[in-house]
């Protein structure tokens, strides 16, 4: 798969990426991210990028014209206009896990960044075919939200994560968060591992686990569990132990 990341900053993506498992998903060649600086695409003696926004107000704009260049050398680049083009925005669609396997999907993805009070709305009507939010709030510019797309897309990638279920388990992966998760020493500060991770019984291990999974979501997520399909045994098992357990 690859990544064009279009920013001001693309300095900032340097220790984020040169890290743990996007690092050794570059080195096998399962994810190639490639970094462009919109200001390279400027024309003026100063690579002029913002503009006083028409109407008055506060702040800068981003122009359109060297966002619409940087992306069209890239196009023109790979030899493609079927890119997804995804302006970073917290006014777009919100990011989830769901979304990051939507667009996992794609060879290729661009993500356009912005800074300042935002980028030139012909950008967004005329160039972007998605609009992306990682949360309700608003950051400086879109290039923590990019890192955070692209570390949640490129776990899914397959043969990024050493073993091949550590995906499927992880929160939200099929709509529950995850069970509690214990290490050695079986008894920290007198604190110890639940006895049934210690028999041995992979089957009530399981049990275990789901039944975990499902308490922790209703209890911290009850706007998630409405959404996951339980049994009938599930459904009684969680009213009696809803009331009473941390
Ligand atoms: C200060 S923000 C501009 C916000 C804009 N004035 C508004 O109210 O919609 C600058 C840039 O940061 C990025 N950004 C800010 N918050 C974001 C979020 N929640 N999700 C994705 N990108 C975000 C966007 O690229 C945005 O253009």
């Amino acid at each position: 798969m690859r990544i064009d990341i279009l920013c001001l900053f693309p300095e900032m993506f340097a220790s984020a990426f040169a890290q743990s498992i996007i690092k050794r998903a570059k080195e096998r060649g399962l994810i190639d991210i490639v970094l462009h600086n919109i200001r390279d695409y400027t024309h003026d003696k100063h690579r002029t990028v913002d503009e006083y926004p028409y109407g008055g107000g506060p702040g800068m704009v981003l122009k359109p014209e060297p966002v619409f260049e940087a992306v069209e050398a890239v196009e023109q680049q790979l030899n493609t206009s079927e890119i997804p083009i995804i302006l970073l925005t917290p006014q777009g669609r919100l990011f989830n896990q769901q979304v990051a396997r939507e667009l996992v999907l794609y060879s290729h993805l661009m993500l356009i960044c912005g800074h300042y009070e935002g980028i030139d709305e012909r950008v967004r009507r005329h160039l972007a075919t998605d609009e992306i939010s990682i949360g309700d709030y608003v950051l400086s510019s879109g290039e923590l939200a990019a890192m955070v797309i692209v570390d949640a897309i490129v776990r899914l990638i397959p043969g990024v994560l050493g073993s091949a279920t550590s995906a499927s388990s992880d929160s939200h992966s099929n709509g529950l968060l995850e069970y509690p998760q214990y290490t050695r020493p079986r008894v920290y500060r007198g604190w110890s591992v639940p006895s049934v991770l210690l028999s041995g019984n992979h089957s009530e291990i399981a049990l275990w686990r789901r039944q975990q999974a499902i308490l922790r979501t209703a209890k911290r997520r009850p706007d998630l569990i409405k959404k996951v399909t339980l049994s009938d045994k599930e459904k009684e098992w969680i009213s009696e132990n809803l009331l009473n357990r941390k």
